[in-house]
């Protein structure tokens, strides 16, 4: 499995793994949104030999209190159900936070299972005084520091790019 940047001829291949993926097509549909929206910060691609995606992780722009202080969401994470319980979602997060760490991001949040994300490093954005826009996702909304001075003076409500909206 090669873990590398997704470049312009990986799109229908991330588009049908994320429909396969999840339980409806608002995944896919979110990406093909944010991509057409120069929102894509930073996508990873796990591929097998043929090119194909098995395992896909994007990072697009957050900003707190309205502020951009270079931070950016991790969503959505997914790895192709035959290939999975590989570390191929650990590789794609790891290559992700290296990748955005040499770029200068200063942190990184995610809504995900804290049993998942706890073993990277993500941390409950509630201990920062975080939040996201969406109700009862306090356990569920995690944040990781890239720059050693990302919290301070961070606090407050993290907004996702316009197209999470379509999540009510
Ligand atoms: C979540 C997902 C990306 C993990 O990919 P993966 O390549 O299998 O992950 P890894 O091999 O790095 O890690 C597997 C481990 O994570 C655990 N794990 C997977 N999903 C988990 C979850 N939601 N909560 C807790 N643990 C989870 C597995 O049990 C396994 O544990 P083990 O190492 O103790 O055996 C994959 O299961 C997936 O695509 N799921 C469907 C889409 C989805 O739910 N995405 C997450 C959105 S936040």
């Amino acid at each position: 499995m090669l873990i590398r940047t997704e470049i312009g001829v990986d799109a229908a291949s991330i588009d049908s793994l994320l429909r396969r993926s999840f339980k409806t097509d608002a995944e896919a549909e979110l990406v093909q949104q944010l991509r057409e929206d120069g929102l894509l910060t930073l996508g990873v691609v796990a591929t097998d030999d043929e090119g194909q995606v098995l395992g896909y992780a994007a990072f697009s722009p957050v900003m707190l209190q309205g502020e951009d202080r270079n931070w950016v969401g991790l969503a959505p994470l997914a790895v192709d159900e035959s290939v999975r319980g590989q570390k191929i979602g650990e590789q794609l997060i790891y290559a992700g936070l290296d990748t955005l760490n040499e770029f200068g991001y200063s942190a990184v949040v995610v809504l995900g299972d804290p049993a998942y994300y706890n073993r990277f490093g993500f941390e409950s954005a509630a201990r920062h005084a975080l939040h996201c826009r969406w109700q009862g996702t306090e356990a569920a909304f995690q944040v990781y520091r890239l720059a050693e001075d990302a919290f301070v003076g961070a606090e407050g409500l993290v907004e996702f790019a316009e197209p999470f909206n379509r999540f009510a």
